[in-house]
């Protein structure tokens, strides 16, 4: 009040005394002042830092997406230093697009001033997220939103994973009933083909007649029993330690005729010492066979097959990859290529069960597979197994005494 009423007075016309006092109330105020400041600062930090620790993107965008402030995690996720985001359009700086995200919940959300969840319909920095955006109400924010940025891409791996087991476990019992039908027919056009060829004496013409309805009735057979393998699950098959690289040779000499005819190279590197796996040796050589198989195919002018295992996560996974330098596979056909019948082969010359059968033996074996795009061309496809722990060992080995017994 001192202060206040003095202030017309020159500081030359004030006393020694006014002067003094009116030191110390400027002294109290500079000190108020000073603690203000720390409270915002502390609040600033707290908030930038809250905002820095989430670990999801979150940003703060206008009406038009440019970055008003953007976590480190956005700025991470994008691959860019956070000063050099903020100012430009987040479809730019963050999703790497020209255009607005497909599925951006932000004009959403501020038309209707309310919070919009939307998956988004690209990649960013190849992960799949979820966007939820909320308008900002207050003052000087009016008109802009804070984005949220979920990754779902393990989410939406294990929706797509469920929907394949399914679709598999009903198109197994589907295949499994009409295979086993089929079955006995076919026994007695095949047996009756041969009893006929056996009586047509010299008539060449009626012979090879005979011949492809045998041809053709053989082939059925083979995808009867490539039906029924496909609805039959291993669980009920004997299980024991196996070595994958011993798989693997085991089943080069298969493919030999089928790598000289497409003029093929293989090349093997398998590591040595790999941890055992527990599983069924003969269906695991169905995979191999099915995947080298489909390698040689894709290899019309010839090429190089790489095949190779490893052990990963610790000791804990055998991974086997099988490469080729083939014409390799596009992205819409990789999602579908594990789907029973799907087949790009001309009619007869492929059922598209070879890759639903080795997904579904993988499966059994608690396992993985997958393809990738190779680098130069061609493409890889990966089997992951778990190894075999020190319990599954000590059962297979006392299994084995006791029948030694
Ligand atoms: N290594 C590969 N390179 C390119 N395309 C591949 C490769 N492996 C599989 N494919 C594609 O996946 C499809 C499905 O393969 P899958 O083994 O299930 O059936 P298929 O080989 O067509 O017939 P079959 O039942 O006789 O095996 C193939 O038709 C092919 O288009
Ligand atoms: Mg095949």
């Amino acid at each position: 009040m001192a202060l206040k009423r003095d202030t017309h007075k020159k500081f030359n016309e004030l006393s020694r005394e006014e002067l003094e006092k009116k030191a110390s109330v400027l002294a109290v105020r500079a000190k108020k002042l000073e603690e203000l400041v720390e409270i915002i600062s502390r609040g600033k930090y707290m908030w930038e830092s809250t905002f820095d620790a989430i670990t999801a993107p979150v940003q703060i965008v206008s009406g038009d997406y440019e970055i008003l402030r953007a976590n480190l995690t956005l700025a991470s996720v994008s691959g860019k230093d956070i000063a050099k985001i903020i100012g430009k359009r987040c479809y730019e700086a963050f999703a790497g697009r020209d255009t607005p995200c497909e599925g951006c919940p932000l004009r959403g959300a501020l038309e209707k001033d309310a919070k919009i969840v939307s998956p988004l319909g690209n990649e960013i920095a190849r992960r799949d997220f979820e966007a939820s955006a909320y308008p900002l109400t207050g003052g000087e924010t009016r008109g802009s939103a804070v984005v949220y940025y979920r990754d779902v891409t393990e989410e939406r791996r294990l929706q797509r994973e469920v929907i394949q087991q399914e679709k598999m476990a009903a198109i197994g019992m589907l295949a499994g009933g009409v295979a086993h039908e089929i079955n006995n027919p076919l026994g007695g056009i095949l047996a009756f083909t041969q009893l006929m060829k056996r009586n047509v004496g010299g008539n060449e013409s009626m012979l090879s007649d005979l011949e492809e309805v045998e041809r053709a009735a053989l082939r059925c057979k083979k995808i009867v029993a490539d039906l029924l393998d496909f609805s039959r699950t291993s669980k009920d098959r004997e299980r024991v330690l196996v070595d994958v690289n011993v798989i693997l040779e085991k089943v080069f000499p298969f493919l030999q005729r089928e790598m000289r005819s497409y003029n093929v190279e293989l090349e093997f590197r398998g590591e040595p010492r790999l941890p055992p796996v527990l599983a069924n040796p003969d269906r695991l050589q169905q995979v191999f066979i099915n995947l080298m198989t489909n390698a040689c195919h894709a290899m019309q002018k010839g090429g190089a097959l790489f095949v190779e295992t490893s052990s990963e996560s610790n000791g804990k996974r055998v991974v086997i990859r099988v490469k080729d330098t083939g014409h390799g596979i596009s992205k819409d056909i990789c999602d579908r290529i594990f789907d029973p019948f799907f087949t790009t082969k001309e009619p007869g010359k492929g059922t598209g069960l070879g890759l639903s059968i080795s997904y579904r033996i993988v499966k059994d074996h608690g396992g993985e597979i997958g393809c990738s795009a190779a680098e130069g061309g061609g493409t890889i496809f990966t089997v992951m197994l778990p190894a075999a722990d020190d319990t599954d060992s000590k059962v297979r080995r006392q299994k084995s005494e006791d029948r030694s017994q």
